[in-house]
């Protein structure tokens, strides 16, 4: 497959010196999703983010800063994350061959995430309070000048993840009138917005769902209390014509049921806030909307064995199991 960065080289700040890094993000599926429309009333598709290698839509980003950070002559990288930018750092950061410093809110990050960053050897300090906290000191470290920061402040991070909005003008040879996504700290609203300006097809309705609660959610991976990406996010978003949707925990996960149950698409919680934004807020009858799902069901693995239907313990004798599977 070709990599994203080779395949929008002319839209990114990539140069002949860059050593690109790459494990084969992008090109992820844009599927219809029939039972969902019908249900909401608009034509909806899903953006698959949780295709990408870590099985999130930050590794569109983090090959990006990781390959500038090495032709930058970096030799380590730190981030501060909710568990998807760690994953995504620690995996990019293993293929350059240099470490990664991981910063995350102590007991706040989902299992998966964690055992991702462990797998590929990235050294994972636990601070002991906030992602405000732990991304304030991220930033510290990178002012020191030891460590090549690769949270979303990082500008290389957004200019890989707005080529998603590209990939969706490709295949539906125009923009959707409605994009939806969850809003966490604001970096992806801003990518989309800036991708479908670039990609010339207009720009859609943005509708950002974020998590009435913030600090206390669910949706761990949009635990976040502060978004650093707040201004331009929410300017973006006015701008479209769209609006930030509040949403009750229930709200994210009835749609988190949904989008498992009628379309098949296991995501983990937070990845549900767009889909939940516009059953909460739907478009007119009949708008096409893209809403994009960020992250793969697997990487909350707890949340699904709270939230979903438990196994049933059964005898290995084909009577028992013919009436227990009836
Ligand atoms: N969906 C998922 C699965 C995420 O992990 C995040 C952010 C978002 C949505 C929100 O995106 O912050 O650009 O508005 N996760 C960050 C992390 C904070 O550390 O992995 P945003």
């Amino acid at each position: 497959m070709v990599p994203l960065a080779e395949r929008y080289r002319d839209r990114l700040p990539l140069t002949g010196a860059t050593p690109i890094v790459s494990l084969g993000e992008g090109a992820t599926p844009l599927l219809p999703a029939p039972r969902l429309s019908e249900r909401i009333g608009v034509e909806v598709w899903l953006k698959w983010e949780g295709a990408n290698p870590t099985g999130s839509f930050k590794d569109r980003g983090m090959t990006v800063a990781v390959s500038k950070a090495l032709e930058e002559g970096a030799r380590a990288v730190v981030c501060a994350s909710t568990g998807n930018t760690a994953a995504s750092a620690a995996a990019y950061a293993a293929r350059a061959g240099i470490p990664a410093v991981i910063l995350q809110p102590a007991g706040a990050v989902a299992l998966g995430k964690v055992a991702q960053a462990r797998a590929v050897g990235a050294r994972l300090l636990e601070v002991r309070g906030s992602f405000e906290e732990a991304l304030a000191a991220a930033r510290e470290l990178a002012r020191r000048g030891t460590h090549a920061l690769v949270n979303s402040l990082n500008p290389h991070r957004l200019e890989g993840q707005k080529t998603a909005a590209f990939e969706i003008v490709e295949e539906l040879g125009a923009a959707p009138d409605v994009l939806a996504l969850p809003y966490g700290g604001g970096g992806n609203t801003r990518a989309y917005s800036v991708g479908f300006e670039e990609a010339g097809a207009g720009v859609p309705r943005i509708q950002a769902g974020e998590a009435a609660g913030r600090a206390a959610t669910v949706a761990t991976a949009i635990r976040i209390a502060e978004p650093a990406h707040r201004a331009e996010a929410e300017e973006a978003v006015a701008r479209s014509g769209g609006a930030v949707v509040s949403l009750m925990d229930e709200e994210i996960l009835a749609a988190w049921r949904e989008l498992a149950g009628l379309e098949g698409v296991f995501c983990e919680p937070a990845s549900a806030a767009g889909v939940a934004a516009i059953a909460k807020l739907p478009p007119e009858r009949g708008a096409r909307v893209v809403c994009v799902v960020t992250g793969h069901g697997l990487k909350d693995p707890e949340a699904a064995a709270r939230l979903a239907e438990a196994p049933v313990s059964v005898a290995a004798e084909l009577d028992a199991i013919a009436e227990a599977a009836a």
